[in-house]
């Protein structure tokens, strides 16, 4: 049996890196993880059960049963088989995912349910720590970034699209705030691998990054 191939991505919020992610997962058939999703997931089911406390949340976890199912270039989380995947991209769970990521014991979790992937084929991750801590090892690693105001644009976009009530400039404050938290955590902070490629997307449409990374990946694979 061939290895199964690991493609890592990390960057901060609105990098583009999930869109790249996911496109690329489609286009080689693997399993696309959004690590991301995981832990707005464990934030949705802490606010749903008003558990404010670490200890409440982390025994929360213990007690549901998260599933990731990426179906026709569609992500769905499923939380003790309810699907919650449209709960999971509102501005109250972007206002409180930094605080629950930044709990160890949800850290050490989630970060073992992303490695047994692995066992099930091929895997396009991303995330903060995909690079770094999740897949040290992965064939590909990517960390991709993008300006604040691009990355705000970007964002801000996707809520219009929903129809949230939200300005540029709380999305952009939002962002700022997740990138200054995810950066300075004890934990698995958000950082450089040091053998990852760096990609700036401020200039570069989607289809632009993702050509390049297909490249990177048939090239790898050839050796
Ligand atoms: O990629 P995203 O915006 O869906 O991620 C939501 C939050 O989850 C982000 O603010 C930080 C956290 N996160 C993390 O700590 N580690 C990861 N591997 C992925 C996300």
């Amino acid at each position: 049996m061939p290895k199964n191939i690991i493609i890592a991505i990390d960057g901060p919020a609105g990098s583009g890196k999930s869109t790249v992610a996911k496109l690329l997962a489609q286009k080689l058939g693997f399993i696309y993880v959004d690590t991301g999703a995981m832990y707005r997931a464990v934030t949705y089911l802490a606010l749903q059960a008003d558990a404010k406390v670490e200890s409440e949340i982390v025994k929360l976890l213990k007690s549901v049963e998260l599933r990731l199912l990426f179906e026709d270039g569609v992500i769905k989380v499923l939380a003790n088989g309810d699907d919650i995947t449209d709960e999971l991209r509102s501005p109250v769970i972007n206002d409180n995912v930094s605080f629950v990521s930044k709990i160890p014991e949800v850290r050490e979790q989630l970060v073992l349910l992303q490695q047994n992937l692995v066992k099930y084929g091929s895997l396009v991750a991303e995330g903060r720590d995909t690079t770094t801590v999740v897949y040290p090892d992965a064939e590909i690693k990517v960390y991709m970034e993008a300006s604040i105001n691009e990355r705000a644009r970007r964002r801000y976009l996707e809520f219009e699209a929903k129809k949230e009530n939200i300005s540029i400039e709380q999305v952009s404050k939002n962002l700022s705030e997740r990138d200054r938290i995810d950066s300075q955590r004890k934990v698995s902070p958000l950082k450089i691998a040091e053998d990852a490629e760096i990609i700036d997307t401020t200039e570069f449409s989607i289809d632009e990054v993702v050509e390049k990374l297909l490249k990177k990946v048939y090239d790898r694979l050839k050796v």
